[in-house]
């Protein structure tokens, strides 16, 4: 019951770009009340933004946020979110049937995501809003001074411009379900003319053009086809959403949800290069995946409290409080392999979301700040995940699923740092109930010290186990057993159901 596989630098896929390590904070339930922003909080700073929580984000290496939406950027006026916070004025919340204060805003995500040390990626509206808005959006966050918009900033008390880089052209305008939904010609249109208002702006900033709200829509593919066929020329990448979760008991299927997130990659891939093609252009599009996750979309997980759940029109109120367990953890993990797989195309990817909405990190209203199961994949992964992405192409067993059919029990990736030459390799057992061998020849690798540095797990006799707010440590890693590299071959054991980490020197 083995799997190998060779490593040897030749063999690259391409370089990581670390923005695949990003997350998502969205005005939806409590990820931005009582999750990033809590004045009052014990630990809150001068900005009422929660340092428990900005620790947190920042051990977990996000590289990039995405704000402030989501389907909530749909009904988003920008203007409500910046100036005196006593003025904003409170808004019903189309998407999520709440109400929202506007206390954070536009200023104060700039704010945590510097202090967090990492990147804003902001979307714009494009169901209710236009050309005009996104313009002035971008006026007011980039121009420096002299100007109505950006002189505002600077009357707001934002002096420094904030260099938002990279925007979303819209969110989800596939789906039925977003506000100002549009067809793929409508989309496309607005799309590749916000584009072209924004690049008068400046030529250099980001976009990304939505693309489906997941490879099941009935629309899925033309979509893309129609979207791009307009705005080829004027974005960089096209979005991809996918969310994942275990149904009617079958766990083998969703152990093995990875099949659908690489198999989506690469038809989007397919389909922005025939687009290409047709358009005898040079230029490739990238994708950007920036929703991807478990999440129970049924409601069926357990949540991380259930007290008024989902009132309608409430403040921030608990809505999609998934508490992940071991299994779901590992879904994570392996979904993070499939987007280092496809790092040559995947160059920015957003973990939706980041505290309490199906997120990795979840808080107390004026407690603790704690971290759920799926944050130690994501943390390990961005923390060692970053060089070039080598080739990996697993022999080994196999076993049937009911949703994906013949399924590899190894899901496994290998990166390479570029400067030390060290490896990680990150490998998930999907085989609920044996181990299983792992032997990988290192040939070509010329380790300086030729060991294995740390074999991290993460496993649990209790597939279902989840941390709690009371028990916050219940799942953690620990270290594999056994694990070896003689004569150019690491040999280790991967426990049934886990995810590991190996770091090789
Ligand atoms: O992340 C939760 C929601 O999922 C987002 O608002 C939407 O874009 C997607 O459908």
């Amino acid at each position: 019951h083995t799997a190998r596989f060779t490593l040897d630098p030749a063999f690259a896929v391409s370089p990581v770009d670390e923005r695949i390590f990003g997350s998502f904070v969205e005005h939806l339930g409590r990820c931005v009340y009582s999750g990033v922003y809590e004045p009052g909080h014990p630990s809150a700073d001068e900005a009422g933004l929660r340092t428990d929580v900005m620790d947190l984000v920042r051990e977990m290496g996000v590289t990039v946020v995405r704000y402030p939406g989501g389907n909530f950027v749909s009904g988003f006026k920008w203007e409500d979110s910046v100036g005196p916070r006593d003025e904003r004025p409170r808004r019903l919340d189309l998407a999520w049937r709440s109400t929202e204060s506007n206390r954070f805003g536009l200023s104060e995500f700039i704010d945590f995501v510097r202090k967090v040390g990492s990147t804003p990626m902001m979307a714009v509206n494009l169901g209710t809003r236009g050309v005009a808005e996104a313009i002035e959006l971008q006026e007011y966050a980039n121009h420096p001074a002299g100007t109505a918009l950006s002189d505002l900033r600077v009357a707001h008390g934002d002096t420094d411009p904030f260099d938002i880089r990279l925007w979303c052209l819209g969110n989800e305008m596939d789906g039925p379900w977003q506000t100002g939904h549009k067809t793929a010609e409508e989309y496309g249109r607005i799309a590749a003319e916000t584009a072209r208002a924004m690049r008068q702006i400046d030529p250099d900033v980001e976009l990304v053009a939505c693309g489906s709200s997941n490879q099941g829509m009935e629309t899925f593919a033309r979509w893309e086809a129609t979207v791009l066929e307009h705005s080829y020329d004027l974005v960089d990448h096209v979005s991809l959403h996918a969310y994942y979760y275990e149904t009617e008991g079958d766990r083998d299927s969703f152990l093995a949800s990875a099949v659908d997130t690489e198999s989506f990659i690469e038809n989007v891939v397919s389909t922005a290069d025939h687009v290409g093609a047709r358009l005898k252009s040079k230029k490739k599009i990238n994708l950007s995946f920036d929703e991807w996750n478990v999440w129970y979309q049924d409601g069926s997980s357990p949540q991380l409290s259930d007290e008024g759940r989902g009132e309608d029109w409430a403040e921030a109120p608990r809505l999609l409080e998934d508490n992940y367990s071991v299994t779901d953890a590992v879904v994570v993990g392996s979904l993070l392999i499939a987007l280092l797989r496809h790092a040559d195309r995947v160059k920015v990817a957003c973990q939706a979301q980041l505290v309490n909405v199906i997120a990795p990190i979840a808080t107390v209203p004026g407690g603790p700040a704690w971290r759920q199961t799926i944050y130690y994949p994501f943390a390990q992964a961005s923390k060692y995940g970053r060089g070039t992405v080598l080739d990996v192409r697993p022999q080994g067993p196999t076993h049937e699923t009911a949703r994906y059919g013949e399924v590899d029990l190894l899901h496994a990736t290998a990166v390479r740092d570029d400067e030390t030459g060290a490896v990680t390799v990150f490998a998930v057992n999907r085989d609920q109930r044996r181990a299983l061998d792992l032997e990988v020849a290192l040939a070509g690798l010329g380790l300086a010290r030729g060991e294995v540095v740390e074999h991290s797990v993460l496993s649990d006799a209790d597939a279902d186990a989840r941390n709690t707010a009371d028990d916050p440590d219940r799942v953690t890693p620990h270290a594999g057993t056994g694990t070896t590299l003689e004569d150019g071959t690491l040999k280790a054991t991967l426990e049934p159901l886990s995810w590991n980490v190996i770091r090789l020197a």
